[in-house]
């Protein structure tokens, strides 16, 4: 690299590709470069907020892990995007399902991202912003799943600033506006790509079903979520 920007959080030891897959485990970025790209070169360690880059199919691509919640998205996807010149990011993590049609293992597409966070009051937009998929990439996820013969559910996720909510109801209202499952990261991300012009995507797996009372494990959260990965790893540029 020519000319190598540190940050607070990402201190890039290699490339970082113009397409970055973002989980929100570390460990899970790093099994992702390990069982699926080549030539793989570690960019980040600052935090243990592991990212990788390499190729797939021979298109180059990183995959970098996020944390929890939107506070941490918002830190490592603004970098990415206004640092680094990251153009398309693919958040690539597990939901709670609201749906009675859901089931543990389901791919859900967020073709937006509702949420109970405040972040959305930084723009001091004078109405109620709807953070939504970039198109383009939400076309083309939905393209390859269909090719690949995975079904996935596109729709409105909810990025909710708790796991643990003392609001007992309030799930029940979010499933009745139709919202299919509840996690952590999106919102933030579609609003940092919206405000700098780039492209974002959030594809899920369901981890847990908040009315079917079923769940899996961390372990199996870490590497089984593969046919969400391959998806996302099909949208390198
Ligand atoms: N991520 C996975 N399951 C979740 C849940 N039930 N709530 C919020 N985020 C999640």
């Amino acid at each position: 690299m020519s000319e190598v920007k540190q940050t607070a959080h990402i201190n890039p030891t290699g490339e970082i590709a113009e397409t970055v897959l973002l989980p929100g485990d570390p460990l899970r970025a790093k099994f992702i470069a390990e069982t699926f790209l080549e030539d793989v070169v570690q960019f980040n360690s600052v935090r243990n907020m592991l990212g990788f880059t390499g190729t797939y199919k021979g298109k180059k691509i990183s995959v970098m892990g996020t944390g929890m919640g939107m506070p941490s998205m918002g830190i490592y996807s603004w970098e990415l995007i206004h640092i680094y010149g990251v153009k398309n990011l693919i958040r690539i993590g597990s939901c709670g399902a609201l749906q009675d049609n859901l089931d543990l293992y389901d791919i859900i597409i967020g073709m937006g991202a509702s949420s109970n966070s405040s972040y959305v009051s930084q723009y001091h937009i004078p109405g109620h912003y709807a953070p939504v998929a970039s198109y383009s990439l939400l076309e083309k996820a939905k393209h390859i799943a269909d090719e690949k013969g995975y079904p996935v559910h596109v729709g409105n996720i909810l990025s909710s600033d708790t796991f643990y909510s003392a609001d007992k109801e309030a799930n029940d209202k979010w499933r009745k506006m139709g919202i299919l499952g509840i996690e952590m990261e999106a919102a933030a991300l579609y609003m940092n790509a919206a405000e700098a012009g780039v492209n974002a995507l959030c594809i899920l797996t369901v981890s847990d079903h908040i009315y079917k009372q079923e769940e899996t494990t961390a372990e199996e959260r870490q590497t089984s979520f593969t046919k969400m990965m391959e998806i996302a790893l099909e949208l390198g540029e």
